[in-house]
């Protein structure tokens, strides 16, 4: 089940912010959907994938997207969603964020799943970089981590309005605290609420197999879920 053609739901104007240009890098499962729902919101957004535009016509027809070559992705953008597999980010092109626009905020969705999917990576087992830590390093730019613990499928089916008692809570980390507002902001208007999991260097608090990975509750739980997890990577979370 998705949420509909475009402006389905109700317009971010209603609330008077205004449309916002976003890239989104990745239209798997959660790039889709995150697509769905930023256009039926009235947000611009441009998608990109590793084959190329033409595979994105049934989306863009959907939605209302625009499809992209990935190194268009992010031009005037002021929030772009980095959500490919995480082995497949230094195959990024160098220069990603050169056009977008100044202050852009970039998300970044990614877990390292070294069994199942991207191998092993020394630098975050160890050397000790947060999973978010060594993307941003790739990418160039710094990144806000959210999303990585969602479920694909609650971006469309577990939108709420502000008060609701049952809205999900969204841990959200990150440096730069102007691009963080903007991107808490940003899942409010998607539905969530937001609670703030500190800079990236504490983002392993929220990587695969922490107690707040797939959780959904609201902010007092995934707040405690924080708070009781444990650095140390379980073996199956281990290359
Ligand atoms: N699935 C979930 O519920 C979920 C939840 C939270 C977080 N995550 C994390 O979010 C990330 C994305 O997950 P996903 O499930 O959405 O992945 P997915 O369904 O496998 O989709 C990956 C997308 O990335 C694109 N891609 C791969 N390499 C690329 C490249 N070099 N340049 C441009 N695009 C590229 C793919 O394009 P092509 O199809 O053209 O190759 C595809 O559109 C992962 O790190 C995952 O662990 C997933």
């Amino acid at each position: 089940m998705h949420c509909g053609t475009r402006r389905s739901l109700h317009s971010p104007r209603s609330q008077g912010r205004p449309d916002m240009k976003i890239g989104i890098i990745g239209a798997g499962n959660i790039g889709g959907n995150l697509t769905r729902r930023l256009t039926a919101l009235g947000h611009d957004v441009s998608v990109a994938n590793s084959r190329g535009p033409h595979t994105l016509t049934a989306l863009a027809e959907e939605t209302g997207a625009t499809p992209v070559p990935v190194a268009e992705a992010a031009r005037g953008a002021e929030v772009v969603v980095v959500t490919v597999p995480l082995k497949a980010v230094p195959d990024l092109p160098s220069g990603l964020f050169d056009e977008a626009a100044d202050g852009v905020a970039v998300i970044d969705t990614g877990n390292y799943y070294p069994r199942q999917r991207d191998g092993r990576i020394s630098a975050i087992e160890d050397d000790g970089l947060t999973e978010s830590r060594w993307t941003e390093r790739h990418l160039g730019h710094p990144v806000i981590k959210a999303f990585n613990g969602t479920y694909a499928q609650d971006i469309l089916d577990r939108p709420r309005p502000v008060g609701a008692p049952d809205r999900i809570a969204l841990p959200v980390a990150g440096d730069d605290e102007a691009a963080k507002r903007k991107v808490r902001s940003l899942i409010d208007e998607l539905g969530f609420d937001t609670v703030d999991a500190g800079g990236l260097d504490e983002s392993w608090r929220q990587q695969p197999d922490t107690p707040v990975y797939g959780l959904q509750a609201g902010v007092e739980a995934v707040t405690k879920a924080l708070a009781e997890a444990s650095r140390e990577r379980t073996p199956d979370f281990r290359g």
